[in-house]
Parts: structure tokens; C-alpha cells; sequence
């Protein structure tokens, strides 16, 4: 008998055709979502589920899906599968990272020209007739592109493709990531204050989650320059919808090109009223041939999933029964949080990014994350929440190159603690500072293996 898969909205016919080979497949031929109620009844005898971002799963959907052996996401974000709810129940969730790289920085490019000429707005004035007489000192006049700074937020693969594209227009790069990317050539790591204060086009591309939601808000869009732009094809949610009309209202920013926003597709209303922002439906990855590659790649994790292979974008390797993490760490995972000073210099976060480096190249599913003390701000919270996010249930904090006398060292329990408070059920544990460079690396490498065979 051949598993049954539910595919929840409408896909283009071949990808269908190609799934009934290998399933019983359940098609929702529709472009409208099907409600909750509907997906929990539909799910309740299936394998399998190839889903769009529109579709919530959650843990009480999951608890209606007994069969369920995984959860492919036909998009690269995947805020809307709860993955560690999956995880707990041993469903493999996937997403289709990679396919649309090119597409959705093309997007962005179309929005970061279009906000800094008024192309949108351009067109409306001259369609509706009020172009009368060719000015000099028109009311056009708009920001140039070239050779103006690009503040990238989150350079991932995306992230690169916006790089690569600006350096075509002679730009400067500048891009802010929790650590920075050594592989990432010509594009500068700074601080995030000093991304908003330099970059006349602000480019969001970070993934929803509890971490990032407003990540962008009043103080961020204070800090932007009067006549620079931001655009974010990422996700809604990342950026505070509200405190941009402001912004947008007030010229405290030039302008915006936005792909997804708060709430979508229920836009708030004040969007509308402005001038100076370009708004398009969340179409960053739509291309024929890229929403094909999409939901291929789909198909693949779906088909490798239910024949035993591990699936190209796996998610949760913990899912996995003989994956090296599978054995000790679900359904909570092990997790390491590197904590020091350091994030303001990138000479000082390099040690980090190499500790990281030697952790992921002995285990490249261990979950390891980077705190930092920055300008008496500790982000040892934020830390935190993205390890928690990602499924870790014990964190195990390593304070590194810290001061003997170090005040931080005093005030790490109170974090632990507080950051407990925050995430019911999630234990937190101090190890020994670690201070000698030459000896961190290995330490570290061994220190992570220590921690996996101890489960
Ligand atoms: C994604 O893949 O996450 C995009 O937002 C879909 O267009």
C-alpha cells in the first residue's frame, strides 16, 4: 500500500503527477487555505504533508495526525511548522532552502530601485494624467543607487545574492549577522546601531521568531538617515508595521519597498496613505521557474522521507533514529551557548566564530550559539531564545576569555536564571569559564562531544 500524503494548496501539475507515483495523494486543488478544522481532519490518516507558509502546524494539529511522519514546507521560512512540536512527536520537518536565492534577491533589487526612483509612484502620477510640463526640479528627484551603502540584516544565502548584486552598482556592503560570515568577501560586518546609522538602503533578511519580531522598530528607524530606504522581502513580523508609517509618514526615512508585512494579507490600512512606500503581495520567490524548483524540492524531501532516506532539508536531524544527535538529545537537544565580550569588534567575535566553526565541523547538527556582552547590554537573553527556538531544552553556557574578576561573571546566574523564568522547562547550566586561547579550540570540540555521549 502506498502512503498517503496530503498536499494542502494548489501546485503546478507536474509536481502532483509526480507525488502520485509514489502516494496515495490527497489534493486540495484550490488556491484558498484550508482551514485548521479542515487540515486536522484531512491529516488525520496521512504520512505525509507538503504545505505552504500560509499553513499553520502546530502542536495541537500535530496531536491530531498520529500517522504523521513528516511536515515539508514548499518555502524556505518555516514560521508556521512549530518545529520543536514536531520534533517532540518525531516528525521530520523540511524546507526548500537554496532554490530561490537568485529570485528572491532579484525581488529586492526590484524594490530597492523602485523605492529609490519612485518608479510605483511615478507611474501612477504620469497614468493619471497629471504629468503637464518636464521640470528640471521635478518632484522626482530620488537617491542614488550606485555607489551608496547597502546595510544587509542577516546575510545568509540570500544575503549573499543581494551582495553579489550590489557590488554590480558599485556599492559599499556592509551587513550585520550574529557573527560574522568569514566566507563572505567584499561586504563589511558591523554592529547593528552602525548598520542603521551608515546604510542608505536598509535590506531585512532575517527569518521570523520570537527573537526577531520588531527587531526593527521606533528606535531602529531613528537611527536610519533621512533619506535612506528599507526594504524587506523576509518576513512580516521582523519589522514593527506601525512604528514604520510612522517613520514613512513623518520623512523620518525617504522610503520603503515592502514584500510582507504584519498580519498579511490584512495590511495595515495606513500603508495605503503613503506615498513613499512600495508595497507587493509576498511575491519575493515568484517566478514560474522558481516556485517549480520550489515545490520539486519539496517532493523530493517527501519522497526521501517516506522511503527511509533522510531528507535533502532536514530540519530536525534529531528525528532521526540513527542520525549521530538522534540517540541523546530528543526530544529536548543538548545546546551550547558561547558567551564573552566581543560583539562590538569583530577581531574580538572572531575567536567565537572559530570555536563554532570547530564545534559544527566534529557534529554540524550541534546547536551552538553566540552570546555577547556588547556596550553593557547583554544579549545572553537573545541567545537564548534562539537556541530555545531551534529545540534546545539544556543549555549549557560557556563563558569564554572572561576576566577572573569579570562583574559578568556574578551576574551569569542571574541571566540563567531570569532566562529560565522565560522559557518554563528549558535548564540552564554554567561550566567553568574558559580563558587560554591556544587550548579553547579543542577544549571546545572535545567539550561538545562530552556533552553528546553524556546523554
Ligand atoms: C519563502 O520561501 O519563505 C518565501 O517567503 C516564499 O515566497
Amino acid at each position: 500500500m502506498k502512503p498517503k500524503v496530503l498536499v494542502t494548496r494548489r501546485l503546478f501539475d507536474e509536481v502532483v503527477v509526480r507525488l502520485s507515483e509514489h502516494f496515495e495523494v490527497d489534493y486540495h486543488d484550490d488556491d484558498d487555505a484550508l482551514s485548521a478544522m479542515e487540515l486536522t481532519a484531512r491529516l488525520a490518516d496521512k504520512n505525509g504533508v507538503m504545505l505552504v507558509l500560509t499553513d499553520k502546524l502546530d502542536a495541537q494539529i500535530l496531536a491530531g495526525a498520529p500517522h504523521l511522519k513528516v511536515a515539508c514546507n514548499v518555502a524556505v521560512g518555516y514560521n508556521n511548522i512549530d518545529v520543536p512540536a514536531c520534533t517532540a512527536r518525531g516528525v521530520m520537518a523540511t524546507n526548500t532552502p537554496g532554490v530561490l536565492n537568485d529570485t528572491t534577491a532579484d525581488m529586492v533589487w526590484a524594490l530597492l530601485m523602485a523605492s529609490a526612483r519612485r518608479v510605483v509612484a511615478a507611474d501612477k502620477w504620469t497614468r493619471d494624467g497629471q504629468w503637464q510640463a518636464w521640470r528640471f526640479l521635478d518632484k522626482w528627484l530620488g537617491q542614488d543607487v550606485h555607489h551608496a551603502t547597502v546595510g544587509i540584516l542577516g546575510m545568509g544565502r540570500i544575503g549573499q545574492a543581494i551582495a553579489k548584486r550590489a557590488r554590480g552598482f558599485d556599492m559599499r556592503v556592509i551587513y550585520h549577522n550574529r557573527t560574522p560570515q568569514p566566507d563572505v568577501k567584499d561586504a563589511t560586518w558591523v554592529e547593528k546601531d552602525v548598520l542603521f546609522a551608515e546604510a542608505d538602503f536598509v535590506v531585512v533578511m532575517v527569518p521570523y521568531s520570537p527573537a526577531t519580531h520588531h527587531l526593527i522598530g521606533t528606535a531602529e528607524l531613528a537611527q536610519m538617515k533621512p533619506t535612506a530606504h528599507l526594504i524587506n522581502v523576509a518576513r512580516g513580523g521582523v519589522v514593527d508595521d506601525v512604528a514604520l508609517i510612522a517613520a514613512l509618514k513623518n520623512r523620518q526615512i525617504s522610503g520603503a519597498g515592502l514584500d510582507v508585512f504584519e498580519g498579511e494579507p490584512a495590511l495595515n490600512p495606513n500603508f495605503f496613505e503613503l506615498d513613499n512606500v512600495t508595497l507587493t503581495p509576498h511575491i519575493g520567490s515568484s517566478t514560474r521557474a522558481t516556485r517549480m524548483a520550489m515545490a520539486m524540492c519539496a517532493a523530493d524531501n517527501l519522497i526521501a522521507a517516506l522511503s527511509g532516506q533522510t531528507p535533502p532539508n532536514l530540519l530536525n536531524p534529531e528525528t532521526i533514529k540513527d542520525s549521530p544527535v538522534g540517540a541523546d538529545v530528543t526530544p529536548s537537544r543538548r545546546a551550547i551557548l558561547l558567551f564573552g565580550h566581543g560583539a562590538k569588534n569583530p577581531e574580538w567575535a572572531a575567536p567565537f566564530v572559530a570555536i563554532r566553526g570547530a564545534i559544527l565541523a566534529r557534529d554540524s547538527s550541534a546547536l551552538v550559539e553566540s552570546g555577547f556582552l556588547e556596550l553593557m547590554r547583554p544579549t545572553f537573553a537573545e541567545a537564548v531564545d534562539r537556541l530555545v527556538a531551534q529545540g534546545a531544552g539544556e543549555i549549557t553556557v560557556v563563558p569564554i576569555f572572561m576576566a577572573a574578576g569579570s562583574h559578568i561573571n556574578k551576574d551569569l546566574p542571574l541571566l540563567a536564571a531570569a532566562a529560565m523564568d522565560q522559557h518554563q522547562g528549558v535548564a540552564i547550566k554554567l561550566a567553568p569559564p574558559v580563558g587560554a586561547e591556544t587550548s579553547v579550540l579543542n577544549a571546545m570540540a572535545d567539550y561538545a562531544m562530552t556533552v553528546k555521549a553524556a546523554g
